[in-house]
């Protein structure tokens, strides 16, 4: 009897382990990322919403970037999702598609989102601001300033319950706070919608600063900062 239980563990064991390392899809868990009470009416009514703030993204000239702009991008992914990420701002890649993170960059947070057992559309993927600064100079600013509505709206809108911001100036704007990311990651903070809702906010490094510095300490952190937001969401940790 126990030695048919410990088969069915090592088994269990060995297809995550596999899958994990294949970089394929993790079977379900303890809790699904896609939020049970939306699949009715008001998850349309939330996707509607979502498209009206991306189309005035698109049409939207707030700032300078507006005029310097391929295509805006609005940002992407499952309006039901529990997790939403955050990112600073589309680059050449972004800009030419209108999509969020779709770069270098993009494919090191598509591997991290898979390596966390979950599908990239089942996340929602967007940015500080909409539109590419020219030869992806920091945004100013004004412009965050100006775009940050936006954000606010659609996290509003998908209401999830953790939002995981990727490098300095998503962590910085969102929290508003000026402390260095090396602080501030690693640990849960707080952002507050508009109406007052608190939202758990986990800040790790941006995909680009991990290519740019792809230590296995640095890998290991933003694993660490993963873990604890899978653990947050209770589901299962590859
Ligand atoms: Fe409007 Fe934001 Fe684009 Fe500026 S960056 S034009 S505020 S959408
Ligand atoms: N870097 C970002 O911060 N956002 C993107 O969408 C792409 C790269």
């Amino acid at each position: 009897m126990e030695k048919e239980i410990n088969i069915k563990k090592v088994v269990k064991q060995h297809l995550e382990m596999a899958e994990f390392f294949s970089d394929g899809v993790l079977v379900k868990g303890k809790e699904a990322i896609i939020k049970p009470q939306r699949r009715n009416a008001s998850a349309e009514n939330v996707t509607g919403e979502l498209e009206k703030i991306a189309e005035q993204v698109r049409q939207c000239k707030k700032c300078e970037l507006g005029s310097l702009r391929t295509n805006a991008v609005p940002g992407q992914g499952n309006p039901n999702t529990r997790i939403v990420f955050v990112g600073e701002g589309p680059g050449a890649d972004e800009d030419a598609k209108g999509i969020p993170f779709i770069g270098r960059s993009g494919q090191l947070l598509e591997k991290i989102i898979k390596a966390m057992g979950l599908q990239r559309s089942e996340v929602w993927i967007g940015n500080i601001i909409k539109c590419r600064p020219p030869n992806n100079r920091d945004p100013k600013p004004d412009e965050i300033i100006n775009c940050l509505p936006y954000l606010q709206k659609q996290i509003e809108l998908i209401n999830p319950e953790i939002i995981v911001t990727l490098g300095a100036p998503a962590a910085k704007t969102l929290l508003n706070t000026n402390q260095p990311i090396g602080r501030l990651r690693g640990e849960f903070h707080e952002y507050y919608t508009s109406s007052g809702t608190a939202i758990k906010l986990m800040p790790t490094y941006h995909p680009a600063y991990l290519l740019r510095n792809y230590s296995d300490d640095n890998r290991k952190r933003v694993w660490d900062d993963m873990k604890q937001v899978l653990a947050e969401l209770n589901m299962p940790i590859p």
